[in-house]
């Protein structure tokens, strides 16, 4: 099968910028060391680790949010390892990013209309996009009356479902999750990996869903990949994964989470009205 996203060997270093000195280059510091890693179009993959472990960075270069310093990384069959932005700009539509923190990744002076629209105005797209942000956000379960608000007017939950509102106006194949859920109450959480689902199935989305939390990837990934220091440590079917972890990193991963912390049965129920 054709990959829709995938990184071969890739390595990525980074300025260490907090060990910079005045009129020299900072130095490198080496985050990921020879990834790979693919996701199949519709697929949901998992990726954990520990803190630090490059998970983001992973995703970030997978997007080409930054350029790697080796390796390649692919999209839809096109090596975009080094492309330019303006090479990008037609594929970022096709390719969006959920974030941990939607306060902090929504401008609070932009109304939540203004920034579900941000990805249409950033591939040049110039026709009105009010129906297409009013439909992304039904789609994501919330009520069109809250376009001309802002952010700070909505609850946590609100704002992650505005956050993946203004991920799939663009009609992506492929969504990263980074850490969605992780400031939000158990039920918020069941009801946004619900809509995850939902939405998956809905649009045919490829999902890499980086988290802390092994039973959400549980219900909702085919797939994990497990992060150390860097590199992949191991991968598989997560049932294979979590029923025997070959790795002794992913089984002190395994014994660190109280499993499982989501009912399954919270994500078959209907979503809850959101507005
Ligand atoms: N821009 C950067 N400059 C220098 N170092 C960085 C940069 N971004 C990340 N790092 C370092 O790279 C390593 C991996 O970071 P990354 O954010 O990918 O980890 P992570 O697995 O996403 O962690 P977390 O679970 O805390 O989000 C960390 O040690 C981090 O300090
Ligand atoms: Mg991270």
């Amino acid at each position: 099968m054709t990959m829709l996203a995938e990184a071969r060997a890739l390595h990525v270093a980074l300025p260490n910028q907090s060990a910079k000195r005045p009129f020299r280059a900072a130095p490198l510091i080496h985050i990921l060391h020879g990834v790979d890693f693919a996701i199949a179009p519709g697929e949901a993959v998992g990726i954990v680790g520990e803190s630090g472990s490059g998970k983001t960075t992973l995703g970030r270069a997978l997007l080409r949010l930054l350029e790697p310093s080796g390796g390649q990384v692919q999209f839809a069959g096109q090596d975009i390892t080094h492309a330019s932005e303006a090479t990008l700009r037609p594929l970022r539509a096709r390719m969006q990013m959920i974030f941990q923190n939607p306060l902090a990744s929504l401008n609070p002076r932009r109304s939540i209309a203004a920034s579900v629209a941000a990805p249409l105005w950033a591939r040049g797209d110039r026709a009105d996009p009010r129906p297409r942000v009013l439909a992304a956000l039904e789609r994501a379960g919330l009520s069109g009356s809250l376009a001309d608000r802002y952010p700070h007017q909505l609850s946590g939950g609100q704002r992650q479902r505005v956050g993946i509102a203004r991920a799939i106006v663009t009609e992506p194949d492929f969504i990263l999750a980074d850490e969605i859920v992780s400031g939000l109450d158990v039920s918020t959480q069941a009801q946004i990996l619900d809509l995850l689902r939902q939405l998956r199935r809905d649009m045919g989305l490829a999902l890499a869903f980086i988290t802390h939390d092994l039973s959400v990837v549980r219900v909702l990934c085919e797939r994990v990949v497990v992060m150390h220091q860097g590199r992949i440590v191991e991968q598989g079917r997560c049932e294979d994964v979590f029923a025997a972890p070959a790795h002794p990193y992913t089984r002190r991963l395994l014994s660190a989470v109280p499993l499982p912390e989501i009912d399954p049965d919270w994500l078959d129920a209907e979503p809850e009205e959101a507005a």
